[in-house]
């Protein structure tokens, strides 16, 4: 194996210096800002799928409507913990989480959408997620082992990106016919 561990003296002397960095000490192994910025582009991410979402929750229509506003309903109310996991992140790296409404869509990966059409909303809202999934999926890989609180809040975030794109694929195959004929178009 190889060799472990600072000697006690040494790790006890350096977590009393730059104190002012709070949970991050010298071990951090990954580029501290970098990891911040990617963190805020997931936040922005997060912010505009709770828009999305909220937006086709208050304006689907229609007799296939009513399971398919429950999803909505749920996946806004679970985007918007990502993003307060997100932000609670940067906050305890000691970075700004960005709220900034202005530049928001900008910063997202993930895009609004604003179709009134049912079958449209759940075709970008699948899109959205398989955004979210490929990008948090590359920034787990880039992570390693470098910064693992923060893999970890990536990973549980991906894992329900993943449900999300399950369950929006899932309505789009059990739509009645009538309107799984559009998603043709
Ligand atoms: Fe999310
Ligand atoms: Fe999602």
């Amino acid at each position: 194996m190889a060799e472990f561990l600072t000697d006690v003296k040494t790790l006890r002397e350096r977590a009393r210096q730059e104190m002012e960095k709070g949970p991050v000490t010298d071990a951090y192994g990954a580029d501290l800002d970098r990891v911040i910025q990617v963190c805020n582009e997931a936040l922005a991410t997060e912010l505009v799928c709770v828009l999305r979402y909220k937006r086709h929750y208050y304006t689907a229509t229609g007799i296939h409507s009513e399971a398919v506003v429950a999803e909505f309903a749920e996946h806004a109310r679970e985007e918007q913990e990502h993003a307060d996991k997100l932000a609670e992140r940067i906050a305890q790296l000691g970075g700004e989480p960005d709220f900034n409404p202005d530049t928001l869509t900008a910063r997202s990966h993930a895009e609004y959408g604003d179709s009134l059409d049912l079958v449209e909303m759940i075709k970008e809202d699948l899109v959205a997620e398989r955004i979210a999934v490929a990008a948090y999926t590359e920034i787990i890989q880039w992570l390693g082992d470098k910064d693992p609180t923060t893999s970890q809040v990536f990973k549980e975030l991906l894992a329900q990106e993943e449900e999300h794109a399950d369950d929006l694929r899932t309505l789009l195959e059990r739509l009645p016919r009538d309107l799984a004929e559009r998603r043709a178009d």
